[in-house]
């Protein structure tokens, strides 16, 4: 089917106490293995794109791999800009098509984000395209592109008046999770995410998400989680898929082949995440 905005899935996700997966993808494998694995699971879900991922290759490119894989599938499949960096790149994803756009003002002070959020969502909600936001601090670093202090934790208070100042439509909230490999255990301050929830009506957003328990991943998704974002794991499996083959056949050298493992590998992934947020069977 045609691509679908995300507004619909993530309201459905609240409305029915799961949460969405939204899988970061870099190549053409890592696309097809994703849709592949929602086509299986008969969930809907979320492709993303970071801005290195884009500098790597443009928003053509990725919007073209995408939007071919969904009309392709029986699911339905959000093509979403993750951590937009600047108004120009949110436009850009945008007029490349795109179905859900991320403007990441988090690292700068709340004015600024509000302002660059505002415009974003100004720009993207009359042609019926969603946008998230993010207020605090996720630790790591989403992207190379990214970077900035900021305060740590999402202020309930503050995420209120953000989101009646911006008309955004997710918030993505910063409860203890960082993106990249974690060295310990993550805690992450649940309480607080009750809170933002009692307060805040739009579907929640839980970002660095890879080596989070999944039952952490549940607990999460019980406080108003709506969409759960994966990206670091998948690129560690798609690389041990192709590491896999490339030992085992030292002497290989056609890419579809290696490529080939990767894919299977990511699909796995992707189909374990998908059952912890639940979306399995809800397309
Ligand atoms: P991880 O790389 O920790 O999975 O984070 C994913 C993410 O939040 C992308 O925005």
């Amino acid at each position: 089917m045609p691509l679908v905005t995300s507004k619909k899935l993530l309201l459905d996700a609240q409305e029915g106490c799961y949460a969405v997966g939204a899988f970061n993808v870099e190549n053409m494998e890592m696309v097809q293995a994703v849709v592949a694995a929602a086509e299986e699971l008969r969930a809907p879900v979320i492709l993303q794109t970071t801005p290195s991922t884009l500098k790597y290759a443009d928003v053509d490119f990725f919007y073209a791999n995408v939007k071919t894989a969904a009309e392709k599938a029986a699911v339905p499949v959000v093509m979403h800009l993750d951590h937009g960096s600047s108004f120009d790149l949110a436009m850009q994803a945008f007029r490349a098509g795109y179905t859900s756009i991320m403007i990441d003002g988090s690292p700068k002070p709340f004015s600024e984000n509000v302002q660059v959020t505002r415009a974003v969502a100004s720009a993207c909600h009359p042609a019926g395209i969603p946008v998230e936001a993010e207020l605090g601090k996720v630790g790591g670093k989403e992207d190379d592109l990214i970077g900035g202090e900021g305060n740590p934790y999402t202020d309930p208070r503050e995420a209120q008046a953000f989101v009646e100042a911006t008309g955004v439509d997710f918030l993505a909230v910063a409860i203890g999770t960082a993106h990249g490999v974690y060295k310990g255990v993550p805690r992450l301050d649940l309480d607080r995410l009750r809170e933002i929830r009692a307060i805040v009506s739009i579907p929640l957003v839980l970002h660095g998400t890879s080596g989070v328990p999944d039952d952490t991943v549940r607990a999460c998704i019980a406080r108003g989680i709506c969409k759960v974002n994966y990206a670091t794991d998948l690129r560690i499996a798609f690389t041990k898929g192709v590491s896999a083959y490339l030992k085992e056949h030292p002497d290989a050298f056609d890419p579809k082949k290696y490529n080939a493992q990767g894919r299977e590998e990511v699909k796995q992934y992707a189909m374990e995440k998908i059952k912890v947020c639940g979306s399995d069977g809800k397309a």
